[in-house]
């Protein structure tokens, strides 16, 4: 009997409590109620941001998560990431200005990127001297950004606006900083949305945190194995190959005392 049990409820889905409960707070501001992910005594809150939010988090300068160097995990992972493919198209979803766009494309892959901050896309070709376009893109009720070279394409747009149609499927999917920004109630949504953007030999890179999520409300949200495995598992592998210790010193504001960042390489199976 207890056999059949454990078959019916793997272990993982019986330490799991729910997920996806809807955020109730307002926009931009941190949540009233409580949310069932762990006691009433606990209490965490996490924090909603819309897209206004994250603009004004541009205009405000509270971009603490910007890395001005190339993502470690490129050099260390990037013939896992590419299974040595050349010219591959990359998808950045939520991709700010990040560095890494301007480094794979200087190797010869095309890059997608979609960001709610013309702030961000504009800070991204100045400081890296690219030359682009920016042109109304009605497809995503927003605008694009474009190297003159065609080989960066930045949608300034809701990323809820993109789909496949817009610039078709990808090779590969680079989530750093993304799903642990997005709201907690977005998830599943969010997800679906890359599982429509992934090739039939896709490989997704997810980099996801870890903490304590009762110590601070987020972004960034803690992401935990559990979570990503309830995400993707059913219908893609799912592999583990990286865990390194984030912790800095500006995470310590957070009221916590470790924080770890995880790769993750996900396949459709
Ligand atoms: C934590 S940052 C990570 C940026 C980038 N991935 C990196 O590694 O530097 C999240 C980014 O997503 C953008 N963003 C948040 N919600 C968004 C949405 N719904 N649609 C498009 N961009 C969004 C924010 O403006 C912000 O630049």
């Amino acid at each position: 009997m207890y056999t059949k049990c454990v078959r019916v409820f793997p272990i993982r889905l019986l330490r799991t409590t729910p997920l996806f409960k809807k955020e109730m707070s307002s926009p931009s501001s941190s949540s009233d109620t409580e949310d069932s992910v762990v006691s009433a005594a606990k209490k965490p809150k996490f924090t909603v941001v819309d897209v206004d939010g994250w603009q004004k988090r541009w205009t405000e300068r509270k971009i603490g998560f910007h890395q001005e160097a190339v993502h470690p995990y490129w050099e260390k992972y990037m013939d896992n990431i590419l299974d040595n493919r050349e010219n591959t198209n990359i998808f950045f979803p939520l991709c700010g200005k990040s560095v890494d766009i301007k480094w794979l494309s200087d190797k010869g892959h095309n890059v997608v990127g979609v960001e709610c901050s013309a702030m961000a896309l504009e800070e991204f070709f100045e400081e890296q001297k690219v030359e682009y376009t920016k042109e109304t893109a009605e497809e995503v009720k927003g605008s694009l950004f474009q190297s003159k070279d065609g080989k960066i394409k930045l949608y300034c747009c809701d990323i809820y606006d993109f789909n496949k149609d817009v610039a078709g499927q990808f090779d590969v999917i680079w989530d750093r900083a993304s799903l642990v920004a997005i709201n907690r109630s977005d998830r599943v949504k969010y997800t679906d949305l890359l599982k429509g953007l992934m090739k039939p030999e896709c490989c997704l890179a997810l980099v996801t945190l870890e903490y304590d999520e009762t110590k601070y409300a987020g972004p960034p949200h803690n992401v935990s194995e559990d979570q990503v495995m309830e995400l993707y598992d059913k219908t893609h592998s799912v592999k583990l190959v990286e865990t390194l210790d984030g912790l800095k010193e500006r995470h310590k504001n957070w009221g916590i005392s470790a924080l770890e960042e995880k790769l993750y390489l996900i396949r459709k199976i």
